[in-house]
């Protein structure tokens, strides 16, 4: 299994980096690709730590080695936000890099499964399937966006506030991830009930949970250790997936259905990717509209993806 993280200088990339170099099965290779000029130091460094993943370092000009042979591509290149911004204002720097990475891996490793952590996710995954159906390649069972961290703070808020063990807790997320097209499902939880105020309360605070950290941050960027554990169990999921296990993640995928072109479900991986999207249940009259509420928001990031590369 050889995974690339393109960005892995960055606050999520060396996390995810750390947390791959020492999870992923023995006789895994790690490749680590930024252009940022620390990055060989961050292989270097990360090669110290003993385990069999083999860690290897490519800088600026050496994207084509990152890729060869790759199964996984984990994209968490670019800037992140600083207070005051939403994810869309980091469009115009993020699509372009975004882009460019795609492009490469579509030309490298065409059958990758790629996973797309850089924001806006809901327009750069939409960017990332427009790149790769232009150079003939795409394949919508391996295109994903990470959207787990929605899940693991939905989680972990839940069960803070309902005094529950954080292990036992699933909470269902679905639609984009950003704002109110993150819509978490507190009617499917097992084992918790929760009042009109508390469903409203707890919905606004994992859609906000991102601004939370970046005003917390004050100025120093977004969440990077929460989003680089996310990003892992994404990986090692799909890295399970691959060699048969049965998992199901909750994902932002390419969907037939009348929400939107792209929609986080719970999707069942498989050795080449999405083998199945499940149905994401019944909602909740709130969580109904809720949907309602942001599906034309959510489109329109989408679309906003697509004309990037369609219209350029
Ligand atoms: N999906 C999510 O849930 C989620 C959560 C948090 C942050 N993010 C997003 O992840 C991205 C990265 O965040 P971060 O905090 O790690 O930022 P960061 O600034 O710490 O790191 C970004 C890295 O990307 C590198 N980079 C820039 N252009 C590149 C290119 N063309 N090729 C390769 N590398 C390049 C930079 O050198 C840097 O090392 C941001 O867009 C942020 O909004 C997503």
């Amino acid at each position: 299994m050889k995974v690339a993280v393109l960005g892995a200088a960055g606050g999520i990339g060396q996390a995810l980096s750390l947390l791959l170099k020492t999870q992923l099965p023995a006789g895994s290779e790690l490749s680590l690709y930024d252009v940022a000029p620390v990055v060989p130091g961050v292989a270097v460094d990360l090669s110290h730590i003993p385990t069999d993943v083999k860690v290897t370092g490519h800088g600026k000009d050496d994207l084509a080695d990152a890729l060869t042979g790759c199964d996984i591509v984990l994209i968490p290149a670019g800037v992140p936000r600083k207070p005051g911004m939403d994810r869309s204002d980091l469009f115009n720097i993020n699509a372009g890099i975004v882009r460019n990475l795609v492009d490469a891996i579509a030309d490298t490793c065409p059958s990758a499964c790629i996973g797309i952590i850089t924001n806006p996710v809901n327009t750069t995954v939409a960017i990332a399937a427009e790149a790769l159906k232009a150079k003939g390649v795409y394949d919508k069972n391996k295109l994903f966006g990470v959207t787990t961290l929605d899940v693991i703070r939905a989680e972990t808020f839940v069960a803070d506030l309902k005094g529950l063990d954080v292990a036992g807790v699933h909470v269902p997320v679905i639609g984009g991830h950003s704002g109110t097209t993150i819509l978490p499902l507190l009617s499917q939880v097992e084992g918790a009930t929760f009042s009109d105020d508390e469903v409203a309360a707890l919905t606004k605070r994992i859609q906000n949970a991102g601004t939370e950290v970046v005003e917390a941050k004050a100025g120093g960027g977004s969440a990077t250790l929460s989003m680089g554990q996310a990003a892992a169990r994404f990986c090692l999921s799909l890295v399970a997936a691959m060699k048969g296990d049965n998992v199901v993640e909750y994902t932002y995928v390419q969907v037939d259905s009348d929400d939107a072109a792209f929609f986080a479900h719970p999707v069942r991986l498989g050795a080449n990717g999405v083998e199945e999207i499940l149905p994401y249940g019944e909602l909740s009259a709130f969580e109904q509209q809720a949907k309602a509420d942001m599906l034309d928001g959510l489109r329109g990031d989408i679309q906003l993806g697509v004309d990037f590369v369609t219209k350029a």
